[in-house]
């Protein structure tokens, strides 16, 4: 390894978990924290590309949910300490920022970039010099391709380890971005590629041009649609899958409670699961995380983190957080292991819980499941 940074045991602190309101309201319930595991971060595949078994989401390192903009300075120590800690796997866009994300993840990586998967997301209208974003989405094979020249250049970097669509293109059949990251990938610029909250139609038809290596959509205890059938067609297809908002947007850490209101810019409050009259019938999930918190020695964020792991070995979720403290309270999940029995109990219960309201807006929804035009 090129770093100076060395591998050292964690604490994490109870001070560190303070920012879980329920869990203090809650006597009796406050679980102690995982420590980050001494032992190397275990690795997963997806498909053939190994990765850490947790991953770092850094989309909000130029702007967080709050609208708040974090120090740089901390966001890279927080990238930097992820890598001490045996994090090889960090996920990006070009829409975050826009631009500004990568620039922020391509800094923080540099003292070790031979030894990271760098993932990163094209497919928005945004333009790849100014960070301009246009309405809607653009998945011309030109405009990938300009897309991917910028991002090289502001990961610091000769290639992209996972380039994913970010979403699909109506006006774009699959098989002409296959084609185009087929291209990339011919010239060494993508080692990789996936498609994220994409139709069932056009995940197969994009793995029969250029295999895909992921998927990546949201998952979590609080939206389970993967289940119904994209999991199973990762797994026959061989195909791993990333989920994103791993804890619920937080709402799976305890930092969310019934009072909890969302300030104008922040998604969460255009989300419908999180609005005053769904948010007290939603908690019941939380209270079913914080018992088994307390059984396992673990947090809520952690059991969230355990759970989606222990589903399939090829399942890499990536917390975000612009916290230090967080994103080693998260690395302590991976230390958390569930039997069969556990497993069963837990999914029992979960079953019992019904979600109210939807994931997202629907302005954004419309977005996912979208089926490319055929090739005519
Ligand atoms: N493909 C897509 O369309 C898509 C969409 C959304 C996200 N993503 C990717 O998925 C990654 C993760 O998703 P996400 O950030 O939306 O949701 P998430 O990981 O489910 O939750 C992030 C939120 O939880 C908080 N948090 C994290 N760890 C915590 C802890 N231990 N205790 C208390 N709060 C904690 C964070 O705040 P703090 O910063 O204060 O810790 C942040 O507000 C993103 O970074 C991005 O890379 C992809």
């Amino acid at each position: 390894m090129t770093t100076s940074i060395s591998r050292r045991h964690v604490l994490v602190s109870a001070a560190a978990l303070t920012a879980a309101p329920l869990l203090s309201a809650a006597p009796g319930t406050s679980p102690p924290a995982r420590s980050v595991d001494a032992r190397p971060l275990a690795r997963r595949h997806l498909g053939t590309l190994e990765v850490s078994c947790l991953g770092l989401g850094v989309q909000n390192m130029s702007r967080t949910y709050q609208t708040t903009v974090p120090s740089r300075p901390q966001m890279l120590a927080i990238i930097r300490a992820a890598f001490d800690q045996g994090v090889s796997f960090f996920d990006a866009a070009e829409a975050y920022g826009p631009l500004e994300v990568e620039r922020i993840l391509g800094e923080g990586v540099a003292p070790f970039r031979d030894h990271v998967v760098i993932a990163t997301k094209f497919g928005w209208n945004i333009d790849p010099q100014t960070g301009v974003r246009n309405p809607g989405l653009n998945s011309r094979p030109e405009h990938i391709k300009q897309a991917v020249e910028g991002m090289l250049t502001r990961l610091r970097t000769d290639r992209i380890d996972l380039l994913y669509q970010h979403r699909v293109d109506p006006q774009v059949p699959i098989e002409d971005v296959a084609g185009a990251v087929q291209d990339l990938m011919t010239q060494g610029k993508v080692l990789h590629w996936g498609l994220s909250e994409m139709g069932l139609g056009t995940l197969h038809r994009a793995h029969a041009v250029t295999p895909l290596s992921a998927v990546q959509s949201e998952y979590s205890m609080l939206w389970r649609g993967p289940e119904d059938a994209v999991l199973s067609t990762c797994e026959a297809l061989g195909i791993g899958f990333v989920p994103w908002s791993p804890l619920g947007v937080g709402f799976l850490t305890g930092a969310i409670d019934a009072q909890t209101r969302f300030a104008d810019g922040d998604i969460r409050k255009l989300e419908s699961r999180f609005a005053p009259e769904n948010l007290p019938l939603n908690l019941k999930l939380l209270a079913l995380l914080i018992a088994w918190a307390a059984q396992k020695q673990s947090t809520p964020a952690q059991i969230a983190l355990a759970w989606l792991m222990a589903q399939k070995p090829w399942i890499v979720p990536i917390p975000g957080t612009t916290q230090l403290p967080h994103m080693l309270e998260n690395l302590g999940s991976a230390s958390v292991q569930f039997s069969d029995h556990e497993l069963n109990e837990f999914n029992h219960a979960l079953s019992a819980i019904q979600i109210h309201g939807a994931r997202l807006p629907e302005t954004v929804m419309v977005y996912s499941d979208v089926e490319a035009p055929l090739k005519k």
